[in-house]
């Protein structure tokens, strides 16, 4: 079995809606897991204005997680200009990156001072040329931040990637095993087709929807090619899967 941990949704602040001792709680929970998770992806929103202070605070928090993180930026991380220091202190954007046998192509989906998103054709394109190739005993993960399809339980829809349907189109037709995402506070999997479509809840934003409360996921990839998505309660600890799924043909 693989482990990864899909959080999202930290809101980093000294002044806005961050809850600091849910992100204390959130690093002590990952880093005692056991199996560790090879990696963690965080789906956005790091901070919560996007501005200097926010980010040298975002650093310093991110730095006491274990295991390596891929970033992708959220609508709040490109506030103010935002986007330079995503880029410049966090990670770059629209990349491949590989673990073993597992791919992450990162993308943003931001626009800077916007709460919209939007892929675009160029990485729509970027999806097409980096998925391809790959052997079915690799999986392919695309995250970025903003939701491909409607979240059950997130209040009224908006701010759904302009571009939904044919980012929709192009993930199915190129074989992408899963795709990870944020933005709406709440966590859900749901397959489309043959790809597993997963939201993470908010670590530590004061904003949580009903009773859902803080949290991040667990995804487990068992040797059948199946994974199981599990959420987890922040600060409780307590998991609870969401479902699990078939999503590979070959073994892992
Ligand atoms: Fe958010
Ligand atoms: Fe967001």
């Amino acid at each position: 079995m693989e482990r990864l941990v899909h959080i999202s949704d930290t809101h980093i602040s000294r002044f806005g809606m961050f809850l600091p001792d849910r992100l204390d709680a959130c690093i002590r929970i990952v880093n005692g897991l056991d199996p560790p998770p090879q990696f963690i992806i965080h789906t956005g929103d790091l901070t919560d204005y996007g501005i200097l202070m926010d980010y040298e605070m975002a650093v310093e928090k991110m730095d006491e997680f274990v295991p390596d993180i891929i970033y992708v930026p959220g609508n709040h991380d490109e506030r103010n200009y935002g986007d330079s220091l995503f880029r410049e202190m966090v990670s770059q954007v629209d990349v491949l990156n590989s673990f073993g046998k597992i791919v992450v192509l990162t993308l943003g989906s931001a626009i800077p001072d916007s709460d919209n998103g939007r892929l675009g054709r160029g990485r729509q394109q970027l999806i097409k040329q980096k998925m391809k190739g790959f052997g079915e005993d690799i999986l392919k993960i695309v995250a970025f931040h903003h939701h491909l399809i409607p979240v059950p339980f997130a209040g009224r829809e908006k701010d759904i990637l302009e571009d939904a349907g044919d980012v929709l189109r192009i993930i199915l037709e190129s074989g992408v095993n899963m795709v990870l995402m944020g933005h709406r506070h709440v966590r859900n999997a749901i397959k489309v087709g043959e790809t597993l479509l997963v939201n993470a809840g908010t670590v530590s934003c004061v904003r949580t929807r009903g009773r859902l409360g803080n949290s991040f996921n667990i995804i487990d990839l068992y040797s059948d090619g199946s994974v199981e998505v599990s959420e987890v309660g922040i600060p409780s600890g307590e998991a609870r899967s969401i479902g699990r799924f078939p999503i590979m043909r070959g073994l892992l």
